[in-house]
């Protein structure tokens, strides 16, 4: 909003400060036209300001699920809990830092559950040595979900990138993440929100492919004398696989969440999302193609561009607080 309006008075009044500032803005936004309003997202982004952002991002992730076998399926849910909650724009990753930050990492649905933010930070550490100030904490998460699928046996996409980062939290938004206890038509609803249809509801919820669930959460909500805490997997036939074994356990009542058994089970089900689970279990190349560009989808979400936001330097810090 400040940039358009310092257009229209550069436009009118040649006011040499304003081009001044113009110049100087336009330098920061790599890739993108600044005449014309904010451009889209692009799989070339960095490919002349942090050429190797993909191999640093690739390397760290490689190293640290040495020890974490699980921290493929963390890393793609962040990039989904980031884009659900006003757009993908990192603001799961800020730390409280109250009263300004409240961090979304307190919400019911993240506490104790949301994980890899050590790894974020790493990769951010390895990616401001090699190109300080430029790869955004937004795209980490979008990268990050990609590379994560590939290693797990996945479909690969082109991630799209140029995302900045926020300044802002919302916690009320965090709260409304979908939940495995809400129905059929409140998770439709919940992605149609973001113009995610069933197609995108089936095909995204197939990231269950692979991870871990707090027994309190599974459908058998644990058995006597289990912690709550008690992790399963989501998937159990191929755990750390990522393929489309996790449809056909729909079929055999296996599924761990309520919210992906009603995709095949919920009474609405058959004339919306249970065709399409059919299809899934039926075709893995299906899956997969479709995966990918529901990914691309939710990695849309209301991204920061241009002059919005930020590149944070820390992921869990905005810049100017002076830390
Ligand atoms: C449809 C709405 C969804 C609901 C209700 C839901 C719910 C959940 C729940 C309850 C867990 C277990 C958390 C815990 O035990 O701490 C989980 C884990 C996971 N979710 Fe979802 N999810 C949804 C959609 C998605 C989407 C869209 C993705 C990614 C594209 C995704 C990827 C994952 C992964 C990979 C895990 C395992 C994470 C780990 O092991 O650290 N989920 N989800
Ligand atoms: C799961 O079981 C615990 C202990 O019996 C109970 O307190 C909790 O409400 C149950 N959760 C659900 C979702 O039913």
């Amino acid at each position: 909003m400040a940039s358009s309006s310092c257009f229209s008075s550069a436009r009118l009044l040649l006011l040499a400060a304003c081009c001044g500032v113009l110049l100087a803005m336009a330098g920061h936004a790599y890739g993108h036209p600044p005449s014309n309003g904010p451009a889209a997202l692009s799989s070339t982004f960095y490919d002349a300001s942090c050429p190797g952002a993909y191999n640093i991002v690739r390397r760290v992730i490689q190293d640290a699920r040495v020890s974490d076998p699980r921290l493929p399926a963390s890393l793609i849910r962040l990039h989904f809990h980031d884009c659900f909650v006003q757009g993908c724009d990192a603001s799961l990753l800020l730390d409280d830092d109250l009263p300004a930050i409240q961090s979304e990492k307190n919400v019911l649905g993240n506490k104790n559950s949301a994980r890899g933010f050590p790894v974020v930070d790493s990769i951010k550490g390895a990616l401001e040595k090699a190109c300080p100030g430029v790869v955004s904490c937004a795209d980490i998460l979008a990268l990050a979900a990609e590379i994560s699928v590939d290693l797990a046996g996945g479909p690969r996409w082109s991630v799209l990138l140029g995302r900045r980062d926020g300044t802002t939290t919302n916690v009320e938004g965090a709260k409304n993440l979908p939940s495995p206890f809400d129905p059929l038509n409140m998770l439709q609803e919940k992605f149609r929100n973001f113009n995610l249809d069933d197609t995108d509801l089936v095909a995204l919820q197939g990231a269950h492919t692979f991870g871990r669930v707090q027994c309190q959460f599974t459908r058998e909500n644990c058995t006597a004398r289990q912690p709550q805490g008690t992790l399963e997997n989501l998937d159990q036939v191929t755990p750390n696989v990522f393929d489309n074994k996790y449809y056909g356990n729909l079929f055999s009542g296996r599924a761990q969440l309520e919210s992906d058994q009603v995709m095949l089970s919920d009474p609405a089900a058959a004339v919306t999302t249970a065709p399409i689970v059919h299809r899934f279990a039926g075709n893995q190349q299906d899956f997969f193609s479709n995966f990918a560009a529901s990914m691309i989808k939710m990695g849309n979400i209301s991204p920061l561009i241009g002059r919005d936001g930020e590149i944070r330097k820390n992921c869990r810090r905005i810049n100017n607080k002076g830390y």
